[in-house]
């Protein structure tokens, strides 16, 4: 869980609360991000070895989604639990539609 603290932490994140993916642009929009405060794959000798191919894997799924539907919330504002990953509370309703 020390990740959920960090992700929520002000002095870490600014808008902490917020959805805005654009903070992790190179330019870093919302400010610097320390290269500790996000480590979902942890960090140094037990670190995930399977890393390289989850980053690759997730761009290229998030690539060719994004190439093929416009995505779109529908739903009331999201609430989450906390279990061993971040759990949606009530229904998931993100609407995919295919893009001409
Ligand atoms: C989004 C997907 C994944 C996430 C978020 C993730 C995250 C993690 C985390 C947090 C650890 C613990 C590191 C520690 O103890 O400090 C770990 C360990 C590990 N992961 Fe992953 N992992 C993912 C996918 C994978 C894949 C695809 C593989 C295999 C190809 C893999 C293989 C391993 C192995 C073998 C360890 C143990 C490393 C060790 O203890 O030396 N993981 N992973």
């Amino acid at each position: 869980m020390v990740g959920a603290v960090s992700a929520l932490d002000e002095s870490q994140f600014a808008q902490p609360q917020d959805f805005v993916p654009d903070r992790w642009l190179q330019h870093r929009p919302l400010g610097q991000i320390h290269p500790y405060a996000s480590l979902p794959f942890s960090h140094g000798t037990r670190m995930c070895i399977g890393i390289r191919i989850m980053e690759q894997i997730l761009s290229i799924f998030i690539a060719r989604t994004l190439q093929h539907y416009n995505l779109e919330w529908r739903g009331e504002d999201l609430r989450r639990k906390h279990t061993q990953v971040f759990q949606p509370v009530g229904p998931f309703s993100l609407a995919f539609t295919e893009r001409n």
